[in-house]
């Protein structure tokens, strides 16, 4: 592998041995000294150009724990400031001396332009509505672990699906891993076309609930437009939030995921996000593990070690 930009296209294999290696950094993370020295002497650079909390932090936390150096780019206090291009941006970190960067933009694209001016490992963070590919693989981790394989699983993936890269990641890496994916939302935060999606869709969350395995919560992206799309905060939350009326008809054994930032009172209720069934912590955790192990196999982290 020589970039993670994308899930549309990553074979079954790739997944799994991403997934496996995940677990394998998940029982490192859970050690007395949570650190290994696989990439001792390697320099990571956080290019975050958008707001982020738990990717930024958790890329972070991922190449310490692997014993990389890390160096971080804050936008608002740059030279993006002053007029400096983005290529002339990634080109100047990379004379710093750094191994791989992590981009997340608002443009789609931006991660694979990044890859070319750099000619670096280039991890995709997030580029606009486009693709967010760590967080399939910390899903599809979440996943896993609950419930062993996604084979046969029935997922619906609900809310603001248009402005959504998790959603465009998510799609891909549950189907190749053998489940059944369900989009749930108002015409209006659908996409455009689904042709080419591996998924099915519907505007009748009520009618999927009951039968569903895991329900996936999307934020609505007011920052892409997202909430002038529906007429009011309520009556989205009626039709399409995951309420704890709607958690009390969910199979016994079904979870709840969301990707965070969790907007309680619209997407979700605070009854559902406190639910041991709500598995968004665990999430968290697991996004630590996917990006060790999508670290290590870019920079080619030696397993002996
Ligand atoms: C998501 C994102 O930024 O795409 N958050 C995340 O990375 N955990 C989803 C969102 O912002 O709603």
């Amino acid at each position: 592998m020589k970039n993670l930009l994308t899930m549309e296209g990553v074979d079954r294999a790739t997944l799994d041995s991403l997934l496996d290696d995940a677990d394998e950094f998940y029982e490192v993370m859970h050690r007395p000294i949570p650190k290994v020295p696989a990439l001792r002497g390697k320099a990571v650079a956080m290019m975050f150009f958008e707001p982020s909390t738990r990717t930024k932090m958790s890329f972070d936390a991922a190449a310490k724990a692997l014993s990389a150096d890390v160096v971080s780019f804050s936008p608002g206090t740059s030279s993006l400031k002053k007029g400096e291009s983005l290529k002339d941006t990634v080109l100047t970190v990379k004379a710093m001396g750094v191994d791989l960067m992590v981009v997340r933009h608002k443009s789609t694209g931006a991660a694979w332009r990044v890859a070319e001016w750099s000619r670096l490992p280039v991890v995709n963070g997030g580029d606009g509505a486009h693709q967010h590919p760590t967080q399939a693989l910390l899903d599809s981790l979440t996943l896993r672990q609950h419930f062993g394989t996604l084979e046969g699983l029935r997922i619906a993936i609900v809310g603001d699906i248009r402005h959504s890269r998790v959603a465009r990641s998510d799609a891909w890496a549950f189907t190749t891993l053998g489940a059944e994916v369900t989009m749930v939302a108002p015409p209006t935060l659908l996409p455009p076309d689904l042709t080419g999606w591996p998924v099915t869709a519907t505007s009748n969350f009520d009618e999927v609930l009951s039968e569903v395995d895991a329900v996936y919560v999307l934020r609505v992206q007011a920052e892409r437009g997202g909430a002038s799309v529906f007429p009011s905060v309520a009556e989205y939350r009626e039709r399409f939030g995951m309420t704890d009326a709607r958690m009390a008809r969910l199979k016994p054994e079904a979870i709840v995921l969301h990707p965070g930032p969790m907007i309680r009172g619209i997407e979700i209720d605070a009854g559902v996000a406190d639910d041991p069934r709500c598995k968004v912590l665990e999430q968290v955790t697991n996004g630590v593990a996917v990006r060790m192990a999508a670290l290590f196999q870019l920079l080619g982290g030696s397993r002996d070690e």
